[in-house]
């Protein structure tokens, strides 16, 4: 007897928290993949959201190290001294942010922190501004915490960004935050400072709107591209502003779990509360190791971002070669969020309509043994998104696989 029945005989009643959140796509689809390979079909899974590199040496040795150096016990609740200066450092020297140690927090992910700065701040019926196409998790996580996510649909044409005018009738006397991310996932666009001016000027009118950004994929960014985050931009708004961040995908470091935000003290404090009876503190040892991250040798960096790019040209060009399919060039992050609206309507081989960008992405599993995710799971339709943070040989053979599947498309 599986976990599952025996839990559904024993009558569980799960949490209405819960109610309204499934199991995300993106990890239905990857179980449905995994089940094909399973059964010998040669399926390509481009739905991975981690860099296909190994986390760098220095950094192992790091956590090693602090293992011999019986650095294994519980640590201060929201991060060690040593990890808080790094990130007080980094914060200084790659985003010119001043943030005083009691002004950073340390956690499990920056899906911790997501978790944990909505849960210090969200009461029931508070609302979040999320710009879409957005990253699931944040829509899932305002609800468990019993907030209302506010998706506003942001057009291709825009580089789907959000304009100032749709902050502004977004903003009700409920709003608590606005959430952006640059580089995003799942659509690879970034904000420049000319693109987030126009928005800190709207919030510079909402004194009760606070900005949280997630700017994960900071160091994925392509010709020449100058990142920035607003806390540097707009020093007016660093006050109600939680700069979000982690070591996840700049260092290949996913598995090891740390993330971490600078923000002003009442939320930093009120966050450690949260964590404080969900985790007691994140790993001692992969503190350690994100120490030798923020502070060792940055080079690779700039070398794995140049693997990134040539891949992400030799996917945007395949796709804007298939009749149908259109895909802007992302400034960041390794997805591309191409459009699919040229298809839909189109004949399969065995004679079902593709009437949703679902249907299209369930035809290439099926057909073309690729797996990508649609863009409804990300909140906007009809698009698709690949993440090309695999070989080139793979990503070679995915795209001349859905090339092959398009054309078989009447
Ligand atoms: C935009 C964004 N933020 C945060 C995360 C999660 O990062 P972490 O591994 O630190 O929890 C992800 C992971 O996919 C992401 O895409």
């Amino acid at each position: 007897m599986t976990m599952a029945t025996k839990v559904e005989e024993a009558g569980f009643r799960p949490a209405s928290r819960i109610a309204a959140i499934g199991v995300s796509k993106i990890l239905q689809i990857g179980a449905r993949a995994n089940q094909m390979k399973r059964e010998g079909h040669p399926v390509i899974i481009l739905g991975a959201g981690e860099p296909d590199f190994d986390t760098p040496d220095n950094i192992k040795e790091a956590a090693k190290a602090a293992i011999d150096r019986g650095e294994t016990k519980y640590t201060a609740l929201d991060g060690t001294p040593e990890l808080k200066k790094a990130v007080a450092e980094k914060f200084r020297r790659e985003n010119g942010v001043d943030y005083a140690l009691d002004e950073i927090t340390i956690a499990t992910g920056a899906k911790q922190i997501l978790f944990n700065a909505f849960m210090a701040s969200i009461d029931p019926g508070d609302e979040v501004i999320i710009p879409t196409p957005y990253w699931t998790s944040y829509s899932d996580i305002v609800e468990i915490c019993g907030g209302v996510p506010v998706l506003v649909p942001c057009a291709a044409a825009a580089g789907f960004r959000l304009k100032a005018e749709q902050l502004e009738k977004a903003i009700t006397p409920r709003t608590r935050w606005l959430l952006l991310n640059s580089p995003s996932n799942p659509s690879g666009t970034a904000y420049g400072e000319a693109d987030y001016r126009p928005l800190l000027d709207v919030l510079l009118r909402h004194p009760h709107v606070w900005l949280m950004v997630d700017d994960m994929y900071e160091h994925i960014v392509y010709d020449g591209f100058r990142f920035v985050t607003p806390a540097a931009i707009e020093p007016r708004l660093r006050e109600r502003t939680l700069t979000i961040n982690g070591v996840s995908k700049a260092y290949a470091m996913t598995g090891w779990r740390i993330g971490y935000a600078g923000g002003p003290k009442a939320v930093i404090k009120a966050m450690a509360v949260i964590q404080s009876q969900a985790t007691s503190c994140p790993s001692s040892v992969s503190q350690a190791a994100s120490v030798e991250a923020l502070n060792g040798p940055q080079g690779f960096l700039k070398e794995r971002q140049e693997s990134f790019r040539q891949r992400r040209d030799l996917v945007v060009a395949a796709l804007n070669a298939i009749p149908g399919i259109d895909c802007r060039t992302p400034e960041g992050a390794f997805y591309t969020f191409a459009g699919c609206a040229g298809l839909i309507g189109k004949k399969t081989p065995s004679g079902k309509v593709i009437e949703t960008d679902a249907d299209f992405t369930d035809y290439l599993l099926q057909e073309a043994h690729v797996a990508v995710v649609p863009g409804s799971a990300f909140g906007l339709s009809p698009f698709f998104r690949i993440s090309y943070a695999t070989s080139e040989a793979e990503l070679k053979e995915a795209l001349q696989r859905i090339a092959q599947a398009c054309a078989r498309l009447a």
